[in-house]
């Protein structure tokens, strides 16, 4: 039977490879039966859809993602195989990739996940996710990449590039208007078009346009009072029909709900309807799915003929050409060094120091290097250092937790043991837990092994550490959220913007101590730090990966220089977020239909964008949106794009190739210098401002960036391209980008808040 498929195969004679994969395409669909078609539109398991096992079409496999390839279930249970060759190199999260700004790196991030997920046997990866970060209570924003559209879609097209060199298929997701997981099946997203099209959709867009994603994820939520993994509107007019989308559509799991809509609606593939654990029903109920009986029920019943049907299939073959039938696909590998390398090298580029001040010998906190720690001994007339390290994030693995993101894994380096083994030399390095969290050391049924109890209660905790701290030279607290639920986790959303675990009167009282604490920020999501000029530092580590130890312990101690940039703003308070200000989550309910309406009120203005406003514009947004909220001048604790380094650099000589533009296409150029004495690396970011516009725009938006690696003393000249869209807006009458003409500045600088030179140029 077999040799039926490679028949078809062979007597193609194409000229391009597109119109040559539809040929094959439509070689094989005439050779499918009507049960053969269905079955490859559905699961056959919680994470495969059968292939064509007539002509030779093997099983398709799937497994999440996005940063590590997660462990083998049950055929039909979420419960773990258990076995023993699924452990993974678990790579750093999203936030991190986002946060690192190299564009390099996240080729490096998509390729080596790629080979894990061949050597696995896995034909698509469930990621990346690119929702906008719109509120920090979001559960799933450590997933994600930040607030803003631009960078998120400029980091997630070479990684699934990097994914798909591999014949693994990306799966962007989710589909969108996925900001918040409380309700994330009843939420009906209601959004005005402007910021639909300029903050949620772009990033979807460049996955589609120029990352050529194979696959994309429907999400759990509505839009237009339509579950989005079959939205008519966003499906098969924006997807398939603007973006000209040729992959599949999958359905997030058990987000399918209505069989005639995911006939018409675009969906391609369904998955998870009725799997224990998400949706309620019986288990071993594939044939149930919306797409397999009762989809024929309909075609027998003469309700559709097999045109809907062929669309979907022609799109699933399309899949499988570039994946499971791809010729001299890549073998893939796990668990290699390179791939470990790649993950220490992720999480070196994304951590982001916050802050660093001088003591009052003029020295900055950190690096606590070689010479910093004698030095701190010394005054203490000791020979060798004392770092005192506090918090359970020090000890506690996080790679497991979080939903279907967690991951099992061959190794992972916890924060102490990193400090510890990279100090071994120079300090003695002892450990105080200070609080205690969530001792849970099982997720989805893989085990920590990690006993985490301590029955002292909190007053002895805090009072054990104050101690150890009283007598140390420096303290490094290592705490923030976890992966539990309420936290960084799948779900739900976080109840609180502050640091859970009673963390914050910890640190208070670690820094009355006196002696300087460095406060190390374990999450994906800002939080509250009411103490945070009361630390000498603080460093944004995000959810690492196996490598979380080791490169925590290389950026404090210097071998690392730290180049990461905040992805997404640092508000002080959660009344600061605009989508908090104006009460504008998490929705209200509606009785009747047993939907939520969340109304994105604050519009356009999501992070930065509203951050930038001065307080008379902010008051003229709230008005305009009918809010009762009183506007304030509240500026971030930390701005987007906000990143401090070891050595110091400066921009100059900003210039543009010319001050004029017909087509909106212009190049920028800034020379950069390390003036510091040791190398490092900048992210020069460019920001657009339209001076004159018809309808009121951001501050600054970003449209171009590029990080430089510069030794000591170096300089180098940066260019920075922009094309007409970074210069339109959505124009919600005429439903079209619009660049109006007039006159655009140019704001290029090292953070939102640190922009050093404005260039002036005129679209004609
Ligand atoms: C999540 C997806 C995930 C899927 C499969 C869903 O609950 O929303 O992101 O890929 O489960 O585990």
């Amino acid at each position: 039977m077999k040799l039926l498929y490679l028949a078809a195969l062979c007597c193609l004679g194409s000229t391009s490879a597109l119109a040559q994969t539809d040929e094959q395409v439509e070689a094989i669909l005439q050779q499918m039966t009507l049960n053969e078609k269905i079955a490859v539109i559905h699961a056959q398991s919680k994470f495969s859809s059968a292939g064509v096992p007539r002509l030779g079409i093997p099983t398709f496999w799937t497994d999440d993602g996005p940063h590590g390839v997660r462990p083998d279930v049950l055929w039909d249970e979420w419960e773990q195989a258990g076995c023993t060759n699924d452990s993974c190199v678990a790579f750093p999260a999203l936030t991190c990739l986002a946060a690192s700004w190299n564009t390099d790196v996240a080729r490096r991030y998509g390729q080596a996940l790629g080979e894990e997920a061949r050597y696995r046997g896995k034909d698509m990866l469930l990621g990346p996710g690119v929702n906008i970060n719109r509120t920090p209570l979001n559960g799933r924003n450590f997933e994600y990449m930040g607030e803003d559209p631009y960078l998120a879609g400029a980091l997630c097209v070479p990684y699934i590039e990097g994914l798909q060199s591999q014949g693994v298929s990306a799966c962007v997701k989710h589909f969108a208007l996925n900001n918040d997981e409380e309700n994330r099946h009843t939420v009906n997203v209601v959004v005005g078009d402007r910021a639909l099209r300029e903050i949620y959709l772009p990033a979807f867009e460049s996955a589609v346009k120029q990352g050529h994603t194979w696959g994309v994820m429907g999400a759990y939520n509505l839009y237009h009072n339509q579950h989005n993994c079959h939205n008519e509107w966003l499906l098969c007019s924006l997807l398939k029909g603007e973006w000209a989308f040729d992959g599949v559509l999958v359905s997030d799991w058990g987000g399918t709900h209505d069989t005639e809509e995911a006939v018409r609606n675009g969906l391609d593939m369904e998955f998870g309807s009725w799997t224990d654990g998400l949706t309620m029903g019986a288990t071993n109920a594939y044939d149930r799915y919306y797409l397999a009986e009762p989809y024929k029920q309909m075609l027998r019943d003469g309700r559709y003929t097999e045109q809907e049907l062929d669309e979907k299939v022609r799109r699933v073959l399309r899949l499988f050409l570039r994946t499971t039938l791809r010729e001299g696909r890549p073998a893939g590998s796990m668990c290699s060094d390179e791939h470990y390398e790649v993950a220490r090298q992720v999480a070196h580029e994304g951590i982001v120091l916050l802050r660093n001040e001088r003591g009052k010998d003029t020295q900055a906190l950190l690096p606590i290097d070689e010479s910093n720690l004698h030095r701190m001994a010394a005054q203490h007339g000791r020979e060798r250092a004392r770092v005192l390290v506090v918090g359970e994030n020090a000890i506690k693995m996080m790679t497991v937790g979080g939903g279907s993101s967690s991951l099992k894994v061959q190794h992972e380096v916890s924060p102490l043991s990193g400090l510890q083994e990279r100090l071994r030399d120079v300090a003695d390095v002892a450990y105080e837990r200070g609080y205690v969290g969530d001792v849970t050391g099982d997720y989805n049924g893989v085990s920590t092994g990690q006993d985490l109890t301590d029955s002292r209660r909190a007053e002895q905790l805090v009072a054990d550490a104050v101690r150890q701290a009283a007598d140390a030279d420096v303290v490094v607290f290592v705490g923030g959220l976890n992966k539990s639920d309420f936290q960084d986790c799948e779900g739900h959303d976080r109840k609180d913007y502050g640091l859970p675990y009673g963390q914050d009167s910890v640190i208070v009282a670690l820094a009355a101590t006196g002696t300087p604490v460095v406060v190390v920020n374990i999450s994906g999501n800002a939080v509250a730090m009411p103490w945070a000029d009361r630390v000498g530092a603080i460093v944004q580590a995000w959810y690492l990966g196996s490598e979380a130890g080791t490169a925590i312990a290389s950026v404090l101690t210097g071998d690392v220089n730290p180049s990461g940039h905040l992805p997404f703003t640092w508000f002080a308070e959660l009344t600061d977020v605009p989508a908090h200000l104006m009460q504008a989550y998490p929705g209200t309910w509606r009785e009747s239909e047993q939907i939520i309406d969340e109304q994105y009120t604050e519009g356009i203005y999501v992070g930065y964008r509203w951050a930038d406003l001065s307080k008379s514009r902010r008051a003229e947004v709230l008005r305009a949106v009918g809010s009762t909220a009183k506007a304030t001048a509240a500026q971030p604790l930390y701005a987007f794009g906000h990143g401090l380094s070891y050595t110091a650099f400066r921009l100059s000589g900003a210039r543009a190739q010319s001050n004029r533009t017909s087509d909106g296409t212009m190049t920028f150029y800034v020379t950069v210098t390390n003036t510091g004495s040791r190398s490092g690396a900048e992210t020069v970011q460019l920001y657009v401002h339209d001076v004159q516009s018809s309808v009121p725009r951001p501050e600054k938006e970003l449209k171009a960036f590029a990080k430089v690696h510069l030794d000591a003393g170096e300089s180098r000249e940066v260019a920075l391209s922009i094309d007409r869209r970074a210069l339109s807006y959505w124009d919600e009458q005429a439903g079209e980008w619009t660049a109006e003409p007039g006159r655009f500045e140019a704001q290029i600088g090292t953070a939102s808040d640190n922009i050093s030179a404005r260039v002036p140029f005129i679209l004609e």
